[in-house]
This record gives C-alpha cells, structure tokens and sequence, in this order.
C-alpha cells in the first residue's frame, strides 16, 4: 500500500485561500486505533476556527499549531487497518466519527483527507440506512445536541463552567431553538421532538418548510421580529448561536426554565438569570462512539433526519469554506472523497 495519500493542508493560518489539495503522508495506525478510509468529511465551525488560527479567543487561550494543519473532524469511511489492540471492527466496516474532539482541536484530528487514524473509542458503525455524505454530516452537530439536551455522556472536567451540565426535561415541556436550520440547530429541533417537547423553531425566512418538516410546531422568522418578543414562559432555549446576545433569551423562559447557549463565550447575563431564576448552562461536545452507537440507530430508522446544505469535493475544500463564510447553512456542509 502507498505511504502517501491527498489531502487538503494548509501551511500558515488565513481564509479559504491557504487550504491545498496536495500529497501528504499516510497517517500511521497507533495502539488503540483503526485506519480509515474517508468517504466524506462533515465540516463545523471549528474547521474555520483553526483554519483562522482561532482569533475570536483570546491570545493566551489560542491552542499552538503546528504546520503543515489538516483540519476537520467529523468522517465517514470504511475500516481500512486496525491496530492488533482493537477489538470490535473489521476492515471492510463502514464506520462514522468525531475523531479526537477536544484533545485534536489544534490540528491533531486530521479528517480532510482520504485516510485518518480514528481512536476506536471515537467510531461507531455507520448507520447503514444512510450514506456516507448523510453520516458525516452528523457526528459533531448530532452529539452537541444529544450531550446538550438528552445525556452528557462522561464525567471530563467542564472548561465552560466549574459544575457539571445537565440536561433538563423535555417531554411535555415547551423548547426554542435558536439557528434551528443549521448544524446544530436543526438536530436540536428534531432532538426536542422525539423526546416530546413543543417546539418553537428561530430561523430567516427560507428554513420554514423544512423546520416544519422536521417537526417544529412553531416556526418565528427572525428576520422579521424579534424572536424574544413574540414568546414567553418557556422551559428551554437552546441558542446555537450563543455569545454576548443570548442574554435576550433570559426573560422568555420561566422561573425554573433553562438557557443553553452553545457557544457561551462571551455570555454575561449570569447576575440576571439568578434573579429570573433561570439555569444557563453549556458543555463542551466530547467524542464519543457509544454514542454515535446509540443516536446511529435513530439515522438508521429515519427518526433523526440529516440535512445537507451543499457537497463538494474533498479538492474543493477551499470552496466549501468559502460557501460557510456566507453564513446561513440549512443542515450541513460536506466533503466527498472519491
Ligand atoms: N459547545 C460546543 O461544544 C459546540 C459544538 C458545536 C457547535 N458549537 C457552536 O455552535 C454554533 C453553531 O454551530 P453550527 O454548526 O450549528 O453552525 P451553522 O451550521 O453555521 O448554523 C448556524 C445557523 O444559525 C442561523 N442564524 C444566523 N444568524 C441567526 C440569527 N440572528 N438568528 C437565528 N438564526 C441565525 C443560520 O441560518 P439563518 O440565518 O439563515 O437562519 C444557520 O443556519 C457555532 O458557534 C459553533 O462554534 C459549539
């Protein structure tokens, strides 16, 4: 077998522009681990974080890279090698991943390419109902909203906040998502409803007959009026677009209910939700192939819907950035590697 393969890589950090299709090292297969053959590659907000050199955090907390950076961390493929540790695959297995998410968040993950090393305890079958473009849509936006919202899945120390997150209740329970056509977004909503909430979808104007479609029982166009203002007296908001302005969700949730802003940096409504008495609370998604196991059954049957916004290909990667700067996403942006 070749020692080479493609990839994309970038050698310094800046836009879409520094990603290159080119011929890159074959990864090796380390104790523990499975040798991937990718199909396709998932992208998330993280892939242009790093390709960008994480600016939006703070110098000191930026993680240190080293050059030449593969990005990317969500795949599906099929089992190419294992190393004689593994137990429970065979190569020839068709398989998905969030590979080394947090611990490869500085480039170690490596999923923009035709193979990856995967941590066993990161993979999980393929759901065999869908293909590989729809099962590496899911891995990292499907686990944020099942760690956020139904079970956390580990005990790692949180380095959002000093306690533990905890999902809260959803049966009965009136929930919004806020992003809801994107990644993340638009598991949550499905999440919310198979556990038997009532939900309230925030999107722009276009998103509506698929939210609908996806079961949202409420639809608000963001674009058109605040969604702040025409709700209140939740249980849960779910805000995938977090930061600084999910302060507004505080006072639509009643006394009791919960704020969950995906991307909490930069939230600091904390004084008021103790006064509205009101839980705000966030997680950092961990890999995780038990779950990608469990929810897989869910993709597998049709219960949980990928939607996919747009594919390239893997030598397009640079277009596929370009697509995500737009903003907008409905569902996921993908990558095929032929
Ligand atoms: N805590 C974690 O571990 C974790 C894990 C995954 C992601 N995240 C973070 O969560 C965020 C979302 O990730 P994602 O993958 O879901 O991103 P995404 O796929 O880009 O989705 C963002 C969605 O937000 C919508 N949107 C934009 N402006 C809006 C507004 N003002 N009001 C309502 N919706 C708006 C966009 O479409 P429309 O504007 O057309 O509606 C788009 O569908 C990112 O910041 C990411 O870093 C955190």
């Amino acid at each position: 077998m070749s020692q080479m393969m493609r990839a994309i890589r970038q050698h310094m950090f800046g836009g879409p522009e520094v990603l290159v299709y080119e011929v890159a090292p074959k990864p090796e297969v380390g104790p523990g681990e499975v040798l991937v053959r990718v199909h396709a590659v998932g992208l998330n907000p993280p892939d242009w974080y790093l390709r960008d050199g994480y600016k939006m955090l703070p110098p000191e907390w930026r993680p240190q890279v080293s050059f030449p950076l593969i990005l990317g961390t969500d795949i599906s493929g099929i089992v190419a090698a294992i190393a004689s540790d593994v137990k429970g695959f065979s190569v020839g297995d068709e398989v998905y991943s969030m590979v080394r998410f947090p611990s490869g968040m500085a480039g170690g993950s490596r999923a923009y390419a035709e193979f990856v090393s995967v941590p066993a305890a990161d993979l999980a079958l393929k759901p065999t109902g869908i293909d590989h473009v729809h099962a590496a849509g899911a891995p990292m936006s499907l686990l944020t909203a099942w760690q956020f919202m139904v079970e956390l899945g580990h005990d790692e120390p949180n380095p959002l906040q000093p306690r533990r997150h905890a999902p809260v209740p959803l049966a009965g329970r009136t929930v919004l998502v806020n992003g809801a056509a994107g990644g993340v977004g638009h598991f949550a909503v499905q999440v919310a409803k198979l556990k038997g909430a009532h939900v309230t979808a925030v999107a722009s104007t276009r998103h509506e007959a698929l939210l609908r479609d996806l079961g949202a029982d409420e639809f608000i166009d963001y674009t058109k009026a605040p969604p702040e203002e025409a709700v209140r007296d939740l249980d849960l908001v779910v805000d995938t677009l977090g930061g600084p302005a999910s302060n507004r969700f505080l006072r639509v949730l009643k006394r009791g209910g919960a704020l969950f802003p995906v991307f909490p940096l930069g939230f600091a409504g904390g004084e008021d939700a103790e006064k509205l008495g009101v839980t705000v609370s966030a997680t950092q998604v961990r890999s995780s192939g038990s779950q990608l196991s469990e929810v897989g059954r869910l993709l597998d049957d049709g219960t949980i819907r990928v939607v996919v916004d747009s594919i390239y290909s893997l030598a397009d990667a640079r277009k596929a950035h370009e697509r995500a700067s737009v903003g907008h996403i409905q569902g996921k942006i993908v990558l095929e590697v032929k």
